[in-house]
């Protein structure tokens, strides 16, 4: 679980405990958040462990995997959640920022998924679930950097459904819409106004939105489902 220290990957990681998952707890920063986590873990009767380190960086994917691994066991499940925004206008846009959200929300996906891969390949099972978003399916203005990472990842787990799902290991993605997290917590209450009336359901989404739909794919109630984006959204994206 990637990004687990806060926001969605937060909710996402103590959703999968209660459903009775040991969870290893990632994160780039703010360790004792990620304690934090695993201490919530630990008091609902499970396994965690905080494993620090960027996803986007080949040689700390490494050690992610193998402490995480030695820790817990193999890895029957990979939420790519790690992600973050530098948003500007395009035409301002610098290489410095583009480069910086490509690398963390999509090269961050597909590092963590290639290390995790093979274990699950030789296990024959696994699930994967990728953090797409809603500008990943429609744009949006401002944000051309967080939305070609977050349509890059839509194709990658189109093709990795089909690249390993003779191995029965299925990947998905979620697509939320605006969740009320740190990462939208910038935005001015009018614009959140704004999304919230033009989103058919009339709010913003919590974090508890996303991760019922990510644990929902994750497990085996979803067996017969792969490659799919699924929105989360309150109706944003239609
Ligand atoms: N909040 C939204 O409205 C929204 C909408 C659609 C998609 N998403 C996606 O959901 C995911 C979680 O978003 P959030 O709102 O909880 O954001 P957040 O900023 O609150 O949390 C993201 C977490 O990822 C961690 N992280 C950042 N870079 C990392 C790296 N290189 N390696 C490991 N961890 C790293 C951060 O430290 C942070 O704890 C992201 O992928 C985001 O793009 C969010």
């Amino acid at each position: 679980m990637t990004g687990a220290g806060r926001g969605i990957g937060r909710e996402i990681a103590l959703k999968l405990g209660a459903l009775g998952a040991d969870v290893v707890v990632n994160d780039v920063a703010r360790p004792e958040a990620a304690e934090a986590v695993v201490a919530e873990l630990e008091a609902m009767g499970r396994r965690g462990v905080v494993v620090l380190g960027d996803v986007s960086n080949e040689s700390d994917v490494k050690s992610i995997v193998e402490t995480a691994e030695a820790a817990l066991g193999p890895i029957d499940i990979l939420v790519n959640n790690a992600g973050l925004t530098r948003d500007g206008l395009f035409v301002r846009m610098e290489e410095a920022d583009w480069d910086l959200v490509l690398n963390v929300n999509l090269k961050g996906a597909f590092l963590m998924t290639r290390a995790v891969a093979r274990g699950m390949m030789k296990r024959r099972s696994g699930s994967i679930v990728n953090l797409s978003s809603v500008v990943g399916r429609r744009g949006n203005a401002g944000q051309a950097n967080y939305s070609a990472a977050k349509a890059g990842l839509i194709g990658l787990t189109k093709t990795l459904a089909r690249e390993l799902a003779s191995r029965n290991i299925r990947v998905n993605a979620v697509a939320p819409g605006y969740i009320q997290t740190e990462m939208t917590a910038a935005l001015p209450d009018e614009v959140k106004n704004t999304i919230a009336g033009g989103t058919p359901l009339n709010r913003l989404g919590d974090p508890s939105d996303v991760a019922e739909a990510v644990a929902f794919l994750a497990g085996d109630t979803a067996k017969f489902i792969t490659g799919i984006v699924l929105p989360v959204d309150g109706g944003l994206g239609i």
